[in-house]
């Protein structure tokens, strides 16, 4: 914290002069997290709030299709992200070429895409989603079949909740799909007391394994409802370590994984962004309308 300090004071101050907002996703460390942001949360509730911010400039701390979609939803603003290198393995996985792809081999079926995407992906497809309402969205399209990429193993888990038939694609997060279902049994043995909830971007086995399974948003609300004694999240390490500070009383136990995008984002770097008003995110306008479609349209249902 004697490093912490004087990095999180010269960053509210400087956002407090520039009329800044900082929002940050739960994977987001500790001391950015409850230190110098002022909205955090989940993709769909950064993407909610991001729509409503009224400040001239919205820093995004997370990855950089989480500040895509805050500039897609608020296209007046200024987003910055403090590195706009920090990539995500889905959306990596998948390109506009590939939808097109998919959509001359299932004429017909609409295509889901989670926000984990690029603009130019989701100005190709019908709807976007989150890991809070992918349930929702591909119900709500009323067809019998639908496309939802790019993570396979959250299709495969909105199949396992829904008779949609679910096509999918072989994208695969790089922090969750780390996790085996023989890790959960080795954390289970001898631990009558440990609860273990998993976010949905985990392969099935460990998904089957686990004693709850949501997105973010529903884990920690799981945790705040339960107050378990012990709990093992997996998921992202920030989380437990979020949560920890809020709960005292709980043991988070830690088989965590990092993910080396969302922590790229340092406090050195958000001061380095609101200094220079660096790493502002532009989309190009032929691609951000049809991209804003799908965003919107996700976020007018309201689930
Ligand atoms: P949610 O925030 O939708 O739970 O997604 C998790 C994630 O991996 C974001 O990068
Ligand atoms: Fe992408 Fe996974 Fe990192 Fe989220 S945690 S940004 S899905 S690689």
């Amino acid at each position: 914290w004697r490093v912490f300090a004087p990095l999180i004071l010269a960053i509210n101050a400087l956002k407090a002069e520039r009329g800044a907002v900082i929002l940050a996703h739960s994977y987001q460390t500790p001391e950015i997290y409850h230190c110098v942001a002022d909205i955090v949360g989940d993709s769909l509730q950064l993407a909610r709030q991001a729509a409503e911010v009224e400040a001239d400039i919205l820093v995004q701390c997370g990855v950089h299709f989480m500040a895509e979609t805050a500039k897609l939803l608020n296209p007046t603003k200024r987003v910055l992200c403090p590195d706009p290198g920090a990539g995500c393995s889905l959306a990596a996985s998948i390109t506009a070429a590939d939808v097109r792809a998919l959509r001359r081999r299932h004429p017909g079926v609409p295509i889901v895409a989670y926000v984990n995407t690029s603009a130019t992906v989701k100005a190709e497809v019908d709807i976007c989603c989150t890991s809070s309402n992918a349930l929702a969205v591909v119900e709500s399209l009323g067809a019998p079949r639908v496309i939802l990429v790019p993570d396979r193993y959250l299709a495969t888990y909105v199949a396992s909740q829904t008779t949609v038939e679910i096509i999918a694609w072989p994208g695969a997060c790089e922090v969750h799909e780390r996790f085996t279902g023989e890790d959960i049994a080795r954390y289970r043995e001898g631990d009558g007391d440990l609860r273990i909830i998993a976010h949905p971007e985990c392969p099935p086995d460990v998904i089957a394994a686990s004693d709850f399974t949501g997105s973010t948003s529903a884990m920690i609300a799981w945790v705040r409802a339960n107050r378990p004694r012990r709990v093992a999240l997996i998921t992202e390490c920030s989380m437990a370590d979020n949560l920890a500070a809020e709960m005292p009383e709980t043991d988070f136990v830690r088989p965590c994984n990092l993910c080396p995008h969302m922590k790229k984002i340092t406090l050195t770097k958000i001061l380095a962004c609101l200094r220079t008003l660096g790493g502002e995110i532009t989309i190009d306008p032929a691609v951000a309308e049809g991209a804003r479609r799908s965003v919107r349209r996700m976020i007018d249902l309201g689930s």
